[in-house]
């Protein structure tokens, strides 16, 4: 790093504002898992035993931090009863005394006033559903989870871009490396020179064909954002599927300010597909203890029998 770049560099994270707040969203309609999702959220689709949205929030808490803001759509409410004390359950355990059990919801409910819930009334995109939150994150960076994406590794995916953006300040995004004949399915992104934990972005494309991807880094989900996006959100005009896209708006972003990205040294499952969401019980379920065993059992003996059906 030449002087210049170090005075640069310090005089950014001089002025750098800490990241309290989350954004949730979890507002959308979730087609790709129907009919599971004609009357129940996507987001409350278990992973072993746990909710999906719950691992979002672990993440966000393991990141440090204070707020979580969630943008809820119609028929999502039980998602906000989720995240409350239940007396009438807490009783029956105590008369069973579940004592464990008891501490053990308890423990996954994000402080008292720690949570907001705000509306997207009807389901425009990604983009129209973090502009839902400007007013309670306010001018401050904040870090955005897709719930539907499920962080696996040793540290949450959010802790870790927290890392590069203390290096950086700026915008960070969560990167992984995907088929590069794949590059299609997702929103892509240039790899510049690399800069502490990651590198700067120098492109972000969203579903670029093969031929024409910048790199096959692809944005996994997890974000730290200026408090500028709103404004570029509030005028977004709707992109790719008639939504106003998220990754439209940060390219406009990217014409003032950096981004920065950092690989994830884990995986993500996409649990809105039903592969990602299978594939993440299995992992989630051999990671444990109680389960482990008889799950590693049953599906060695089920490819035992797929191998038999095919070799037959
Ligand atoms: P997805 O891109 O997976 O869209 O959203 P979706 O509509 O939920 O699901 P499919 O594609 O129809 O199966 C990623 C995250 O953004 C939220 C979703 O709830 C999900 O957590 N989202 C998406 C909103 O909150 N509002 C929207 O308008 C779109």
């Amino acid at each position: 790093m030449t002087k210049d770049e170090e005075t640069i560099l310090i005089e950014r994270i001089g002025t750098m504002k800490k990241v309290r707040k989350a954004v949730i969203p979890v507002a959308g309609l979730g087609t790709r898992f129907l009919p599971a999702t004609k009357s129940m959220p996507k987001e409350m689709l278990p992973v072993v035993d746990k909710p999906v949205v719950q691992y979002a929030v672990d993440e966000a808490l393991e990141a440090g931090i204070e707020h979580i803001v969630f943008v809820t759509g119609r028929n999502k409410a039980v998602i906000e009863d989720y995240f409350d004390l239940h007396p009438e359950l807490v009783g029956t355990l105590e008369q069973a005394g579940k004592v464990e059990q008891i501490k053990s919801l308890e423990s996954l409910l994000p402080a008292p006033g720690a949570t907001s819930f705000t509306r997207q009334q009807a389901p425009h995109g990604l983009g129209h559903a973090v502009w839902c939150a400007r007013d309670i994150v306010g001018d401050e960076p904040f870090a955005l989870l897709l719930p539907d994406m499920v962080s696996f590794g040793k540290r949450g995916c959010l802790a870790e871009i927290m890392d590069l953006y203390e290096q950086t300040s700026g915008n960070v995004i969560a990167v992984e490396q995907c088929d590069p004949n794949e590059t299609n399915k997702y929103g892509i992104v240039g790899k510049g020179p690399e800069v502490g934990t990651g590198f700067e972005v120098t492109a972000m494309v969203e579903k670029p064909a093969p031929a024409k991807a910048p790199s096959n880094y692809y944005i996994n989900g997890r974000y730290i954002l200026q408090p500028e996006i709103f404004q570029l959100l509030g005028t977004q005009k709707r992109g790719a599927g008639g939504e106003i896209q998220l990754t439209d708006a940060m390219v406009r972003l990217a014409a003032s300010q950096a981004f920065f990205a950092r690989p994830f040294q884990g995986r993500m499952f996409d649990c809105g597909s039903k592969e990602g969401f299978i594939q993440a019980n299995v992992a989630f379920a051999l990671k444990r203890a109680d389960i482990r065993g008889s799950v590693l059992d049953a599906i060695r003996e089920m490819v035992a029998e797929q191998d038999h059906v095919v070799a037959a």
